[in-house]
């Protein structure tokens, strides 16, 4: 595995592959990589001939008085654990290339962008959209793979590729999750030992909506409510939203009439940490 950090290096790899008819597959990530990272290599793997992972702490997705520097790192650990499954190539661009002094271009979408994790973090999918705008055009992968954890951001980054045609193929890959259905995530090893026992209540609010659909009630802000009461009854749960999304717009919707999938999404805090979670439910119309 070759690590590259710089701009320029990275660029020319991706040109010498594209000149060489290789298929560039790209899975992006912060780092401190777990195996839901990981399951995003195997799918890259599928439908690329060369895998180019990114690491990079994106500082313009954090806002004032979030996790910006106490955001878990180690990237040696990250180096050792990409190689092993088969990443050629790593970028690790630095600050100071990202972001210039003088920096002044941002990518903004409107509408979803300010809903649910947009309301709750002022400014986090302009710094995404931004930043994968921005590895696109340094790697120009043929492919970028996903995770489904992030379910509002693979909808922004597909409405993205699709509103500024990029000659790219988004690829998303399912949610990885620990035995207790908690869906792996960097942000877990903040949580303490009691708080992590409990963030299993938002899988058990997603499991719950499900049986609830199963037995086809078709009212989702009964279904929500029962959600609302089941996390609410773990002390130190916070909700900062739940609610049911139409797949196709990311608009709430409120009942599931004329429907053939929902999707729930919720975030909840436990103290500090703040985890998100969604789930696709197939409506079977
Ligand atoms: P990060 O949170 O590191 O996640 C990188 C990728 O891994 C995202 O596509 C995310 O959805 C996926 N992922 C995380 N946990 C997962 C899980 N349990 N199962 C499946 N996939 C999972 O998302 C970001 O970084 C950043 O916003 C980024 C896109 C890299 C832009 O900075």
């Amino acid at each position: 595995m070759k690590t590259i950090t710089s701009i320029a290096e990275m660029q020319s790899i991706a040109g010498e592959l594209r000149v060489g008819g290789k298929r560039i597959g790209l899975v992006p990530t912060m780092g401190y990589l777990h195996e839901g990272h990981l399951s995003l290599l195997d799918e890259a793997q599928k439908q690329s001939d060369v895998v180019v992972m990114s690491i990079y702490v994106n500082p313009t997705q954090f806002g004032r008085g979030e996790d910006f520097e106490r955001y878990p790192r180690d990237l040696e650990r990250d180096e050792k654990m990409a190689a092993a499954r088969g990443v050629e190539y790593l970028f690790e661009p630095v600050d100071r290339e990202m972001y210039p002094e003088g920096f002044l271009t941002f990518v903004e979408l409107d509408k979803v962008s300010h809903l649910f994790e947009g309301e709750f973090r002022p400014g986090h999918f302009r710094g995404v959209a931004t930043i994968v705008t921005k590895l696109f055009n340094i790697i120009r992968p043929h492919v970028a793979v996903f995770g489904q954890k992030d379910a509002q951001q693979v909808f922004i980054i597909q409405k993205l590729v699709s509103d500024l045609d990029f000659d790219v193929r988004i690829r998303v890959a399912p949610i990885v999750r620990d035995p207790d259905g908690l869906a792996m995530s960097s942000r877990n090893v903040y949580l303490s030992e009691s708080e992590r026992a409990q963030a299993s209540v938002i899988y058990r609010s997603l499991k719950l909506a499900e049986r609830i659909l199963k037995e086809g009630d078709t009212d989702l802000v009964h279904v929500r409510s029962e959600m609302i009461r089941l996390i609410d009854s773990v002390s130190d749960a916070k909700i900062d939203y739940v609610s049911f999304v139409n797949t196709s717009t990311f608009d709430r919707v409120e009942s599931t009439d004329g429907l053939e999938k929902a999707q729930a999404i919720l975030a909840v805090r436990f103290g500090k940490t703040r985890l998100i979670d969604n789930m696709l439910y197939d409506l079977g119309h």
